[in-house]
């Protein structure tokens, strides 16, 4: 039996204009109207469920606008003085090796937290194999703050030179004009002559800022405040938790006090959060055990904290933002995004398949 291509089949409209004895050409002219009015009729509902109230799912792989999977782990978000969110994090790669920085900083912009586009590489790895920020450097939890009295935008991370491990213990420090870049890299140093690991930074209102890092072999976190500029460290320092070795620092505020999140030191695999409350970021910070809440709680649902944002429009409520690594492949490391309710004198997190920021509006029921 002959065999016909699936394309030379008759249409079933050009079948039926046979049967019907219809002018086959007339046929297919009215399947081409057809088609062109089904589509047009779609497009509209199709741009609708683009730009839908997107949900959050938690651990789920999340794409940016441009339909690429986001890759910005260790994250650290500023809302920039164009109202907009921009969202820093490591760029991996593939693959163990994809742990290191090979690319660099990403950054993306939002201005609902849901629908992200790709800015590129606000700070790239440097090809002169010398430079602190080489090919195979380890560059983690970007952070950047907005300086008002300079006008710049400023970012700092954990680095360590490519081959020395995680022996360096030192912060990076990059400087831009605008928010998503491009970044300059500036320095990198020990502050206070102090071992800094897994660090974040935090703008007090009034624009002071402060750096929190795991130093002492990450055994004690050590909080000091940014020079005004924000490009160096302030000479005092405070220790903080000490050998309690938490990483992983988060830090928000809400109503004059000052909340933190940071989790346990077990490498890439999850452990029980720890959170405290205080007065004034140099402390005294008082702990008061795991706030995540629920199933799966004691290992913060698969999940690390990088950073704690402030909910838009809803006072008090705050989004918790942690990462679920991957070691074996870096990039398929993924994002858990919860709400974070303050409860008596701290907080709690709470698993959610899915949720969106509307739903978290509708049944948020002030605390204090
Ligand atoms: C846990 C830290 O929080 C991560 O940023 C990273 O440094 C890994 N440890 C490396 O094991």
């Amino acid at each position: 039996m002959k065999q016909v291509h699936p394309s030379c089949m008759p249409s079933i409209l050009e079948r039926w204009a046979r049967s019907a004895r219809v002018d086959v050409r007339q046929a297919s002219r009215m399947k081409r109207l057809l088609a062109v009015t089904g589509l047009l009729l779609w497009m509209p509902l199709l741009a609708l469920a683009a730009d839908k109230p997107a949900t959050i799912v938690p651990g789920a792989l999340w794409h940016d606008r441009q339909g690429e999977v986001i890759n910005a782990h260790g994250a650290g978000m500023l809302k920039a003085p164009d109202g907009r969110y921009y969202w820093f994090g490591e760029h991996k790669i593939s693959g163990k090796g994809g742990n290191a920085a090979h690319v660099g900083v990403s950054v993306y912009q939002s201005s609902d937290l849901l629908h992200w586009n790709a800015r590129g590489i606000a700070l790239p790895v440097s090809k002169d194999p010398d430079s602190d920020i080489a090919d195979g450097a380890i560059i983690e939890r970007p952070k950047v703050l907005h300086n008002a009295a300079t006008g710049k935008y400023v970012m700092w991370f954990h680095l360590e030179r490519a081959g020395h491990g995680y022996k360096d213990a030192r912060v990076g420090v990059a400087v831009a004009d605008a928010p998503a870049g491009p970044y300059r890299y500036l320095r990198s140093f020990q502050p206070n002559g102090q071992q800094s690991r897994d660090m974040t930074l935090f703008q007090d209102d009034g624009g002071i800022a402060y750096l929190f890092y795991s130093s002492e072999r990450n055994a004690t976190m050590h909080v000091t405040r940014l020079t005004d500029d924000y490009l160096g460290t302030e000479q005092d320092y405070q220790r903080l938790f000490v050998d309690q070795w938490l990483e992983a620092p988060a830090i928000f505020k809400h109503a004059g006090r000052y909340y933190f999140m940071g989790s346990e030191c077990t490498g890439w695999k999850p452990n029980t959060a720890h959170g405290a409350a205080a007065t004034s970021p140099m402390g005294p910070w008082t702990e008061f055990g795991n706030p995540a809440q629920g199933d799966d709680a004691a290992l913060t649902f698969h999940s690390q904290s990088a950073y704690v944002l402030p909910m838009p429009g809803q006072p008090g409520r705050f989004i918790y933002m942690g990462d679920r690594w991957n070691p074996e492949n870096a990039i398929d490391g993924r994002y858990v995004w919860l709400p974070l309710q303050l409860e008596g004198d701290g907080f709690r997190v709470d698993w959610h398949a899915s949720w969106s920021l509307d739903e978290a509006q509708k049944t948020h029921v002030p605390s204090r």
